[in-house]
């Protein structure tokens, strides 16, 4: 096997070009902080909006920094969700040709149902009654089609749905995690008795996995994963196995693989750990935390 170089990088918050939005939020919402126990999932800004959580804003800040990978290239996203950071303009007026998988992907052609503003139900029926056969007809076409600029498949990675080595690059933010979360030892088990051989099914499922984005991805092509360390999901993401991580991803043969740790070092920022967080890791998970961070990481494929 052709030896990969690894790399390892450290991104402290304060040399992280949106530390200034992360200090002004701290900054702005400092009083609301305090009364949800730093929970920032529930803050809003003045029209409503949710702020983004301090994982979120890592993501955005990994994607900027990564945003001239996906330029011109055929682009694979992992776990769209709802809410992905591709938007039509950004795939447009980057030549992306862009296939996003997710058992719940955005609906190509109506914006899903839950953003409609109208509260009646029977406006929702309609328009269920609308998605219905539109959706039933994109997913009849299950399969990739070259030049076409956006597709969505509606099923759980890996899917047979996809056909072998044809993305420049494989794209997944904060979804890698959910992959295995029935695992014992994930966010959902309460009762964890660390069991080695829930770690060791998670290394051989995920080991999988990365394989079959290996295969998937053209020679030369680019892998990028980032997802929260402490958060929640899959025994190896929730209780920091990094080691464990490390393995898995380095199980095929890179040419060049890079971790890539934020907001590890978040100096000049609070720690992101809500109260109630840090109560159920001592009192339910047996764990101690400090901090949630972000782990980025950057793998290309031998040429
Ligand atoms: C927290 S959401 C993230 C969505 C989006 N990437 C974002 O950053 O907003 C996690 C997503 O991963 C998806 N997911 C979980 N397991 C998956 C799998 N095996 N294959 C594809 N998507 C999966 C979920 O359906 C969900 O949409």
């Amino acid at each position: 096997m052709p030896s990969t170089i690894v790399r390892e990088l450290e991104k402290p918050c304060a040399a992280c070009e949106a530390f200034s939005v992360c200090e002004k939020i701290d900054q702005d919402y400092h009083e609301q902080l305090i009364q949800s126990g730093w929970n920032y999932r529930v803050l809003k800004d003045a029209d409503g909006r949710r702020v983004s959580s301090p994982i979120r804003r890592c993501s955005e800040a990994f994607w900027k920094l990564h945003a001239s990978t996906f330029e011109g290239k055929e682009v694979l996203e992992i776990g769209c969700g709802r809410a992905s950071l591709f938007d039509s303009a950004f795939i447009r007026s980057h030549d992306v040709r862009y296939t996003g998988i997710d058992p719940h992907p955005r609906r190509r052609g109506l914006p899903p149902i839950q953003s409609q503003t109208i509260p009646s139900k029977f406006f929702n029926l309609f328009i269920r009654c609308l998605n219905f056969p539109l959706s039933f007809l994109i997913n009849l076409k299950h399969k990739i089609q070259p030049g076409s600029r956006i597709y969505y498949i509606k099923d759980f990675f890996p899917s047979d749905k996809l056909k072998r080595n044809i993305y420049d690059v494989i794209y997944s933010s904060n979804s890698i995690e959910h992959w295995h979360e029935k695992i014992g030892g994930s966010s959902s088990d309460h009762q964890w008795k660390s069991n080695f051989n829930d770690i060791e099914k998670s290394v051989g499922l995920y080991r999988k996995d990365i394989q079959i984005c290996y295969d998937l991805l053209k020679p030369d092509g680019v892998a990028m994963f980032d997802c929260p360390i402490y958060l929640h999901g899959n025994v190896l993401f929730f209780r920091a196995f990094l080691d464990q991580i490390r393995t898995i991803f380095q199980s095929v043969p890179w040419n060049k693989i890079t971790y890539e740790y934020w907001r590890k070092d978040y100096n000049g920022l609070r720690a992101y750990l809500p109260d109630d967080f840090k109560a159920a890791c001592a009192s339910v998970y047996h764990m101690e935390v400090e901090n949630i961070w972000m782990l980025g990481i950057v793998a290309k494929k031998q040429s």
